[in-house]
């Protein structure tokens, strides 16, 4: 006589029964010998226990609400109102969420830019000059790796930020897979980071919202961070999700090493053989020790076709959908669960568009991708500033000039590409509403007709 209201299944509705009925037997809730994930003691403490030894940390958190519950904890725990913290202008939605939440003072620094205009590292000499220029950074925050697989030399930042005993968040959200091949770019765990945020549903085969938490070192106290993943996370935490979790991390345990580095050799084949046919196709101009191989940012320009037109053609014929298409490119994101089927139906589909011959070749824009407000100096962001004022609705265009009262952010990858409390420029407008006449989804944008955003009056 206790929830879920599904009574172990047995009440789901049909529709839903027929693909869910063994699942739901593990959809349980907090009974005797079931533990507590916001007091835990017995077998999930173990579970985080198993967890922190295989990642290698001091200590391992279990999220049911991915890695924005984890940033946004991060956040909370370690900062104070009007604290500065330095963050990189391609931070998750959930990181400047976070910020608003801890009402702290954003330090942004801008990354490097990689090719195709994505966002890149973020060099330490960039941190060491910002921690220069505003002493009292308390808290640095770091995307390692990037959406497209960029990962920063979080050692050397790491280092900066501990000798000025500053701890070192990292945004891990896609690296939740680094640890386990020394092949692959170093994590933010084995830097040495204080807190390290993975998404265990992106590049692990675990349930969507499952995410980990670690935790390093003693600049971070692990009381005030579990009263915050209490506090930004349901007091009825999926079970269903906890045991995905805690599978994934048995399967990367017991098995890790073998499975990560097979799979790093089917797609490094298939990167190779894709490279003698098209030059330059996948991850072209990224050092290879920074570069995730599980993900392939290919350059669709050498197909003849826009990001936009490839994403179709490869979903209409191919039956191939992309993790996030832009002007220029398309990005695939692989898993060690990947399988080699997968990997030679996009080999074979990528050689068939480079054979076709389209007379009318698309060009690349010559225009940088990365927005014009993200500037080369760290520049100092109040999310407190922000606060309630008066806010009015109107067209987007008719909203260039103004501050904005809403972040505009194209998801996937869900950074902003204005935040809060910044000056909306033409330039992002006009990036805003290429996006949107593509089909891309730009949150913060209102209006079904004319696309309309929140301003300051
Ligand atoms: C860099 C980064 N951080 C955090 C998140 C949030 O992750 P989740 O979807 O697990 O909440 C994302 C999601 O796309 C992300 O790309």
């Amino acid at each position: 006589m206790h929830v879920p209201g599904h009574k172990a299944g047995e009440g789901l509705p049909d529709d839903f029964a027929s693909h869910a009925r063994y699942l739901a037997r593990l959809d349980a809730t907090e009974l005797p010998g079931l533990d507590d994930l916001h007091a835990p003691r017995g077998a999930i403490l173990h579970a985080e226990q198993l967890a922190a030894r295989a990642w290698g940390s001091d200590c391992t958190f279990f999220l049911v609400g991915g890695s924005t519950a984890g940033n946004l904890a991060a956040l909370l725990a370690t900062l104070r109102p009007g604290d500065q913290v330095l963050v990189p202008r391609n931070a998750h939605q959930s990181v400047w969420h976070g910020l608003k939440l801890a009402r702290a003072q954003a330090i942004v620094v801008t990354p490097e830019p990689a090719p195709y205009g994505v966002p890149g590292a973020v060099p330490p000499e960039r941190i060491a000059r910002a921690l220069e220029e505003f002493p009292h950074i308390s808290v640095i925050v770091v995307v390692s790796p990037t959406y497209h697989g960029i990962t920063s030399d979080l050692p050397a930042i790491v280092r900066l930020g501990h000798a000025n005993n500053i701890p070192v968040i990292v945004d891990e959200a896609h690296g939740a897979h680094l640890s386990f091949h020394p092949q692959l770019p170093i994590s933010g765990v084995q830097a040495g980071a204080d807190i390290v945020v993975q998404s265990a549903h992106k590049m692990l085969p675990a349930l969507t919202q499952t995410a980990l938490l670690h935790l390093n070192g003693t600049r971070v106290d692990p009381d005030r961070l579990r009263d915050w993943l209490r506090v930004v996370q349901s007091s009825s935490p999926s079970y269903l999700l906890l045991a995905s979790l805690d599978c994934a991390r048995a399967e990367l345990a017991a098995d890790g090493l073998q499975r990560i580095g097979k799979a790093m050799m089917r797609l490094g084949a298939a990167a190779g053989r894709l490279e003698a046919v098209v030059p330059g196709l996948v991850n072209a101009g990224v050092d290879s020790g920074r570069q995730d191989p599980f993900k392939w940012t290919i350059a669709t320009a050498l197909l003849g076709m826009s990001g936009f037109e490839a994403e179709r053609v490869l979903r209409e014929r191919f039956g191939i959908f992309a993790e996030l298409v832009h002007e220029n490119h398309v990005l695939f994101a692989w898993s060690y669960a990947s399988s080699q089927r997968d990997v030679d139906m996009v080999f074979q589909a990528l050689c068939t568009l480079a054979e076709e011959d389209r007379t009318e070749r698309f060009r690349l824009p010559e225009t940088s991708e990365i927005p014009a407000n993200w500037t080369s100096e760290a520049v100092l962001i109040d999310a407190q500033e922000a606060g309630p004022r008066a806010v009015m609705t109107i067209p987007l265009r008719a909203a260039v000039g103004k501050r904005m009262a809403v972040s505009l952010t194209p998801y996937p990858p869900g950074i902003p590409c204005v935040l809060e409390g910044e000056t909306l420029s033409l330039s992002v407008c006009e990036m805003v509403l290429a996006m949107l006449d593509q089909g891309v989804r730009v949150d913060g944008v209102a209006g079904s007709e004319e696309p309309a955003v929140r301003c300051w009056e």
